[in-house]
């Protein structure tokens, strides 16, 4: 270890739900780190000696050594020997295109398009030159083998914009791309990850989570912009009619699904939709039950003051409203026929809990003590927890919501819940939204449905929907699509926030922008990935009540 280290002049930090990120502005790094380490590289400053440093930070960390943290930011370049030309550094280095760039070509000339985060959209103007060492950029060779080709102090500066955090294009690897295509899970993640926080300073406070209680009611003021850039739920990427449900929406799928299996009565039905978003699959699961000749009584229960608006500006009389909490709104029992909730159990309350708190061993073993369990929610009660992982999220407000549904059924009614989860994985914390998520356990579900003599299955919503999985979908992050809406609206297109297939952003910028000329447009199989949601991964309980 060099006897003194300072700190990189190249180094931008980002912030987000308690987390602290550091990206290398030379090099494209991306680390996690906790606010402590942050406090510890500021430390190094313009140059210190490193044991003295090390030596400070001893039992800082916990029983984490400080050598190791600094032995991993010295090689990585975060600390640096204080005399180090930084960017003399770089030419060793292969220039790898970042995964998500959106850009369009004129002639001979490229513009870059970046929206990270809520960072104003930016446009980045290569010039031919520029444009050229661009399109040289293959992933295969290092910086000192293009030396000869380009003039230097061009090609040197076009590298640091484009690496650097307000750009991320580009990324410098040890090594050159195909040793990685050969065996994806070698490369560094940093290669394919992009950095969409807001920025932040050590030793200032971290921004906290938001609390997962108070979030419906205060934090959503946009509505449209909460699922056109926030969170987009698979609903509202099929409520346009869509080649891969032969034409149909979302709601309208849903329908024809459901009364495949027998559970819409004829007549009148009697529907309630627990938070329903914009309102787009009450439109369509309305228009839908009409068109077979049914009438509807809609309900909707709502938390989000700013989305029952929305949901009123879209529906008018076609629907009531019950405004609140469905875990405590007054509802009337036995009442409804067909109960929808379309990804929104993942957003109630769940406990987070140790293994010990419910009498099981943290090595792995034991059995779930029942009065325990009972203590935290009677409705566990019901769920096989002997498998938790340490530590755990109990959905103790989906299970709730679960019961209630089940109060609310009228004799021989069906509800579906939805939402992103599996069968028997425990619910895993997302943090990229602007609140905490959970994904749902969709066996405790089912388990709790049934201790509520309701007889529940589960299934994946891609096969309830019938969606042709044999389609393919554009794969985008939120800030990628917020680029590439942007690049559209310079040529006056909108593009509003659909499940694009190619077709469907063919038709929607046809004459407008030859998508010969834009990118990066990547097309996956629909079923894993459609604009930032993977559909595989949704499921749904279908639960019906005895008559
Ligand atoms: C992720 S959105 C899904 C919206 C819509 N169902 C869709 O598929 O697009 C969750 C919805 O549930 C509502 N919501 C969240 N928690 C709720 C609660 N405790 N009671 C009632 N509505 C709630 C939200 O305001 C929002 O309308």
């Amino acid at each position: 270890m060099p006897a003194r280290l300072r700190r990189s002049r190249h180094l931008s930090w980002f912030a987000h739900m308690g987390a602290v990120y550091l990206f290398h502005d030379l090099y494209g790094y991306l680390m996690e780190m906790s606010p402590d380490i942050a406090s510890m590289i500021e430390a190094f400053d313009d140059g210190v000696d490193t044991e003295e440093t090390i030596k400070y930070y001893d039992g800082k960390f916990g029983d984490a050594d400080p050598r190791r943290f600094v032995d991993v930011l010295s090689s990585h370049a975060v600390l640096v020997e204080p005399n180090e030309d930084e960017i003399e550094a770089l030419w060793a280095f292969v220039p790898i295109k970042a995964k998500w760039n959106v850009w369009q070509r004129r002639e001979d000339r490229l513009t870059l398009w970046t929206a990270w985060g809520e960072n104003p959209v930016q446009q980045l103007f290569l010039d031919p030159e520029e444009t050229a060492i661009w399109d040289a950029f293959t992933g295969e060779k290092r910086l000192i083998e293009m030396r000869h080709h380009y003039d230097n102090d061009k090609l040197i500066g076009l590298v640091r914009k484009l690496v650097h955090s307000d750009v991320q294009a580009l990324k410098l690897s040890m090594m050159p791309w195909s040793m990685y295509a050969k065996r994806p899970s070698l490369a560094p993640a940093y290669l394919s990850s992009t950095m969409p926080y807001p920025r932040w300073q050590p030793n200032t406070p971290v921004p906290p989570a938001v609390a997962l209680d108070t979030y419906h009611t205060q934090t959503i003021s946009n509505a449209d912009d909460q699922f056109d850039h926030t969170e987009t739920t698979l609903s509202h990427l099929l409520r346009v009619p869509h080649p891969a449900l032969a034409n149909r929406t979302y709601g309208h799928a849903l329908v024809d699904a459901l009364a495949a299996r027998g559970a819409i009565p004829e007549g009148n039905v009697r529907v309630l939709e627990i938070g329903a978003g914009l309102g787009y699959v009450a439109r369509d699961v309305i228009a839908r039950l009409r068109a077979t000749g049914r009438t509807v009584d809609y309900t909707i229960v709502e938390l989000a003051p700013a989305l029952a608006a929305a949901q009123k500006q879209r529906l008018g009389a076609d629907a009531k409203w019950i405004e609140g909490d469905a875990l405590t709104a007054a509802v009337p029992a036995g009442a409804f026929d067909l109960v929808i909730s379309n990804e929104m159990v993942g957003d109630l309350p769940a406990k987070q809990m140790s293994r010990v708190d419910i009498g099981l061993e943290l090595a792995g073993t034991g059995t779930a003590d029942p009065v325990k369990v009972r203590a935290v929610s009677p409705l566990a009660e019901a769920c096989n927890l002997d498998d938790a992982p340490e530590p755990f999220y109990l959905q103790t407000g989906a299970f709730e919501l679960v019961a209630r549904i089940g109060k609310w059924l009228a004799p021989g009614g069906t509800a579906v819940v939805t939402e992103f989860g599996d069968t028997s994985a425990w619910p895993k914390l997302s943090t990229h939204l602007d609140h905490p998520e959970l994904s749902t356990h969709f066996g405790h579900l089912q388990q709790v449905a049934r201790g509520e003599s309701l007889e529940a299955k589960i299934e994946f919503v891609i096969d309830l929907l019938d969606v042709d999985r044999t389609q393919q979908g554009l794969a985008t992050t939120r800030s990628h699509f917020r680029a590439l809406r942007a690049l559209a609206a310079h040529v006056d297109v909108d593009l509003p926030k659909i499940g694009y297939t190619r077709e469907l952003l063919e038709h929607t910028v046809a004459g407008k922008l030859d998508l010969n000329n834009v990118g990066d447009l990547r097309f996956d199989r629909i079923e894993d990935r459609l604009m930032g949601l993977v559909p595989h991964e949704f499921k749904a309980l279908v639960a019906k009540k005895p008559s």
